[in-house]
């Protein structure tokens, strides 16, 4: 069997990569990048990567890895000129996301990726879990009619400005508004990866209590307004002491003769339909949906599945998803969040 061999580049989220592509048969670790040498020997050993094989810098590591594939996990500022490099130097390249800083970079990157032979991909794996696929299954069936609102729910940690990125001088920090920019444009990616609509308009509110002074935000209160008319209610916000949410948040889809609801966890989906009755109360009647069930939850295992959707897709010659194009629609929709967040008004999605 060929196997495809990548070489990983920034060795804090490339962890993960390096680990899910040890497990596939069909796939290598070329080598491991990083500028830290300390966390290029604990990565190196702990995946067993030989020495020859790792390396502090990264054009170096192009010419001599050998590698077809280039996956970007260094900070994002650094994304637009390794990107651009990876591809000059013949390899195709998955970056993480966010794409970009700002949307002005996005548009010189998406010039310029076009320019090249070689596949760019932004790894936005959210959308390669069953359940979001469950989701995205049931609407194309149309199992709940014509889509009316979306209520989304994401609630991680206890405190602001814990941890590694709460340190003064964090590349994060470089973010306007960290969560909306880094982590909520995953959410926007579900959002237009299940209903197949854009978000046009979207208007953010942030919120804090007094004691916050940790200069990233408590949480945002969110309404989009999708391509089709439906509305999407979001909250993103710490948790305290409610109980987080996964990574993925907790998501109802309604629409006019039905709703799907996902815990964020589950392979499955659970569809309710009301059951007409006499009486003024509700009675409702559920089903649980598993058209796919490849036991893709957490937000790692989702890796694996879109480098073989990459690969699947050169191999027959026809577009992939999540190229610059596609993950534009939600790169921008976070853009005009932060946008929105800064001024105070809603903000219009940029289309190009
Ligand atoms: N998809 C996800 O679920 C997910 C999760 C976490 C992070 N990310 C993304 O991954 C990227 C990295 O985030 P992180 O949290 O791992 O950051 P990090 O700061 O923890 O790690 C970045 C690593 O890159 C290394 N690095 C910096 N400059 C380099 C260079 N020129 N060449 C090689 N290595 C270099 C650093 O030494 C560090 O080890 C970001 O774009 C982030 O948004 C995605």
């Amino acid at each position: 069997m060929e196997q495809t061999s990548l070489l990983i580049v920034g060795l804090g989220r490339g962890a993960a990569w390096g680990r899910e592509i040890r497990k596939d048969p069909e796939l290598r670790v070329a080598g491991l990048v990083d500028v830290d040498p300390g966390r290029l020997e604990a990565i190196g050993s702990e995946l067993g990567v030989p020495e020859a094989r790792r390396f502090r810098d990264y054009p170096t590591a192009l010419r001599e890895a050998e590698a077809d594939v280039v996956v970007l996990a260094v900070p994002t500022p650094l994304h637009q000129e390794m990107i651009l490099e990876g591809l000059r130097s013949n390899h195709h390249v998955i970056c993480e996301k966010p794409l970009a800083m700002s949307l002005a970079e996005a548009r010189e990157l998406r010039e310029a990726v076009k320019r090249f032979d070689h596949r760019f991909m932004v790894g936005e794996q959210y959308r390669f879990a069953d359940g979001v696929e469950n989701l995205k299954i049931a609407i194309g069936k149309e199992l709940i009619g014509q889509l009316v609102y979306l209520s989304h729910e994401f609630f991680r940690g206890a405190r602001v400005g814990m941890g590694r990125v709460g340190q003064p001088d964090h590349w994060h920090r470089t973010y306007r508004e960290p969560s909306l920019h880094d982590m909520s444009v995953h959410h926007f990616d579900m959002w237009y990866y299940i209903t197949g609509q854009r978000p046009v308009e979207i208007a953010v509110k942030p919120f804090d209590p007094a004691w916050n002074q940790s200069g990233r935000r408590f949480g945002y209160s969110v309404h989009a307004t999708l391509e089709n008319g439906a509305h999407v209610d979001y909250i993103t916000a710490r948790a305290l002491a409610r109980p987080e949410t996964t990574w993925y948040g907790e998501l109802w889809i309604v629409g006019d003769k039905g709703a799907l609801y996902w815990d964020g966890d589950s392979l499955g989906v659970t569809r309710s339909e009301v059951v007409p009755t006499e009486s003024y109360a509700q009675k409702l009647a559920s089903e649980k949906l598993e058209f796919v069930s490849r036991g893709i939850t957490n937000t790692n295992l989702p890796l694996r599945p879109l480098i073989h959707s990459l690969l699947t897709a050169i191999r027959e010659s026809r577009p992939h998803p999540c190229d610059i194009d596609d993950n534009w629609v939600s790169f921008a929709t976070a853009m005009a969040a932060v946008e929105s967040a800064q001024t105070g008004h809603p903000a219009k999605v940029a289309v190009e």
